[in-house]
């Protein structure tokens, strides 16, 4: 914790891990900035302006990689004015997700934040963002993807490429990216236990991915926001961001304890696989059922083992806090294995009326060709209360 208003933090030698100390102040809020000496003034004014007549104890830090346009030096004028304001100018190192956490370390709130330097997140949403937080939520998301939220004129390409590149983290991650409706937002809170003494080694720009996926977040709220437009300069997005991102998937992606979980996941789909198609040619086969029957019945064996798997095996090492979550979590899977199943029967016997394929090579094409779907679903539902 620092009390000077102005501090300098030269190449890799800045703090980057976040204390687990019993802060005072109730919100730290970073602000990242890279030439925004134009916009940084007034959103300054207005954050405190929020704050102070909130009643909320606070800290603003900004962050700037030591832009150009001096945006440091600006802000440090406004220290004056300002006495929550704090400054940290970052020479020889950039990055919009490092410049976070750099100012997180330096931060004394029990909450910490981060808001965009250009006036496009809406401070007035801070008091909002803050009383989201209870007993169970411990992360709260302003997002542009629920009803109330939104973005401007985006063009095609840019709405496309965000959609792919969050269809893509949901695939990659499912436990961290589909826990949220914008996992792109770079204006979220976060109490500090979450990521107290965590080692956060974000690349690029999503910082938000970093502390779903590295840190103990047990539930996670969202509030609906419209993605201003900026006041003045432009984004700073580039497509080396695009290949950072999937840098920063991949790095996640192979974290020893997440693929753990993934191998033991498609363990269990490939011997419920397997147990399916051995059951459906015992009573077809065997006791003669008609095919429908016994495809169903031994769709039925599949998912139950799957699920009984999942809970004792896969997950087990992953504390359940509540009974309900776990509950869910199993009849989701059900839910969404059984409409599969029923796709199934349908596929199968449309199948057999229309080709003259015999019945047992009509099941296993069908049972293979769509095992990917339920698992795409299955994943989304299964992986979403993810903890460590
Ligand atoms: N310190 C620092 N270092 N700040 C940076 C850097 C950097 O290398 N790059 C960008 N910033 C600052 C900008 O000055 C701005 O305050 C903020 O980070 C966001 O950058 P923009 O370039 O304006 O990003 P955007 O408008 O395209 O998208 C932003 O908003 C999205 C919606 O919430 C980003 O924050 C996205 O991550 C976010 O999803
Ligand atoms: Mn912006």
């Amino acid at each position: 914790m620092d009390t000077e208003s102005f501090i300098c933090v030269e190449g890799n030698s800045s703090k980057q891990i976040i204390d687990d100390s019993r802060p005072d102040t109730t919100l730290s809020l970073v602000i990242p900035t890279f030439n925004e000496a134009e916009n940084i003034t007034p959103l300054i004014q207005q954050l405190y302006f929020v704050l102070t007549e909130k009643n909320i104890s606070h800290e603003l830090i900004v962050v700037d990689d030591d832009s150009p346009d001096k945006t440091w030096e600006v802000a440090k004028e406004l220290t004056v004015e300002i006495p929550s304001l704090k400054v940290i100018r970052r020479i020889g190192s950039s990055g919009l997700a490092t410049a976070v956490v750099c100012g997180w370390a330096h931060a004394s709130g029990r909450f910490l934040g981060v808001i965009d330097g250009d006036g496009q997140h809406p401070p007035e949403l801070l008091p909002d963002l803050l009383s989201k937080f209870d007993e169970e939520i411990d992360v709260v998301v302003a997002s542009r993807h629920l009803p109330g939220g939104g973005v401007p004129n985006w063009s095609k390409m840019r709405q496309l490429l965000s959609k792919g590149a969050q269809a893509l983290g949901v695939l990659l991650l499912p436990g961290t990216v589909g826990q949220v409706t914008d996992p792109m937002s770079g204006y979220f809170l976060v109490d500090r236990k979450v990521i107290a003494n965590c080692d956060l080694q974000p690349v690029g720009y999503k910082i938000l991915l970093e502390v779903l996926a590295r840190g103990n977040a047990n539930k996670v709220a969202e509030f609906p926001y419209y993605f201003q437009l900026r006041e003045s300069g432009s984004s700073k997005v580039r497509a080396i961001h695009y290949l950072d991102y999937l840098r920063h998937l991949l790095r996640l992606r192979v974290d020893p304890l997440r693929s753990q979980a993934l191998v033991r996941y498609f363990g269990v789909s490939f011997m419920a696989l397997v147990i399916d198609a051995v059951f459906f040619f015992w009573i077809f086969d065997g006791l003669g059922w008609n095919l429908t029957r016994s495809a169903l019945l031994s769709g039925e064996v599949g998912i139950l083992f799957t699920i009984l798997l999942l809970d004792l095996w896969t997950f087990a090492g992953r504390p359940s806090r509540n009974f309900i979550d776990r509950f869910r979590r199993l009849v989701g899977v059900q839910i969404a294995l059984g409409v599969i199943l029923l796709g199934r029967l349908v596929l199968i016997n449309a199948l057999i009326t229309w080709s003259n394929l015999e019945a047992l090579t009509v099941f296993l094409i069908v049972l293979i060709g769509t095992s990917p779907v339920g698992h795409l679903l299955g994943s989304r539902l299964t992986w979403r209360p993810a903890r460590r």
